[in-house]
């Protein structure tokens, strides 16, 4: 069996951790092997880099970085390893948030470094992009502790450089705005278009 490297990737309160989920569950019904992870990964760097969401004061190169090096580490002890094994991996999240995220966090970052550090891992076979309006993100969130990117002005430009980036990388796009579990259809149907011209 054929492996596939699936990346659900959107801005805050898009609702990548839920889609992966019930996608995840959806592919196992048709009796296919799935792995799930996510990014920031389990791994002490990944662990780290949730205790700096919380912390303004971190250098954006510094979380840049650390996004790196625990992209570096899930990518080469994890997630190569699961398709190899004929898996199909699902990161709720990847290298297309650090691009956007990180870029949009400094004006000293560029797409191009953030390319750069990250040159070492293996790409996702497809990328799907969640679209949210950061008012909506936001407000799905209520009262809970934010973290430092989930401000509306941030998430507006973030949101802007997914879309730019999806135009220009040919990423699907699903407006999550809608019913979850019509979100999810579209991310079946699009993954099932997927399997049959790897197969
Ligand atoms: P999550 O809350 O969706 O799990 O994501 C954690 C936050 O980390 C979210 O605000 C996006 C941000 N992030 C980056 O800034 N760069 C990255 O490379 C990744 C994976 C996440």
């Amino acid at each position: 069996m054929k492996s596939l490297f699936i990346v659900l990737d959107g801005g805050d309160g898009a609702g990548t951790t839920t889609h992966s989920r019930l996608l995840k569950g959806f592919l196992e019904s048709k009796g296919l092997k799935v792995y799930l992870t996510q990014e920031p990964s389990q791994s002490k760097i990944g662990i780290l880099i949730r205790e700096f969401l919380k912390k303004k004061e971190i250098p954006p190169t510094t979380d840049a970085l650390l996004f790196a090096a625990d992209r570096d580490l899930h990518y080469k002890n994890e997630i190569k390893n699961k398709l190899e094994d004929g898996y199909i991996v699902i990161s709720d999240r990847y290298l297309e948030s650090s691009i956007v995220y990180q870029s949009v966090h400094s004006d000293k970052i560029t797409i191009d470094w953030v390319k750069e550090i990250n040159k070492f891992v293996g790409l996702p076979d497809i990328t799907i992009i969640l679209d949210i309006e950061p008012e909506i993100a936001l407000a799905r969130k209520g009262d809970e502790d934010l973290e430092k990117f989930e401000d509306p002005q941030i998430l507006n430009k973030v949101r802007k450089l997914y879309l730019l980036r999806a135009k220009q990388e040919g990423y699907p796009t699903i407006s999550s705005d809608d019913i979850i579990e019509l979100v999810q259809e579209k991310i079946q149907k699009i993954i099932i278009e997927k399997l049959k011209t790897r197969s």
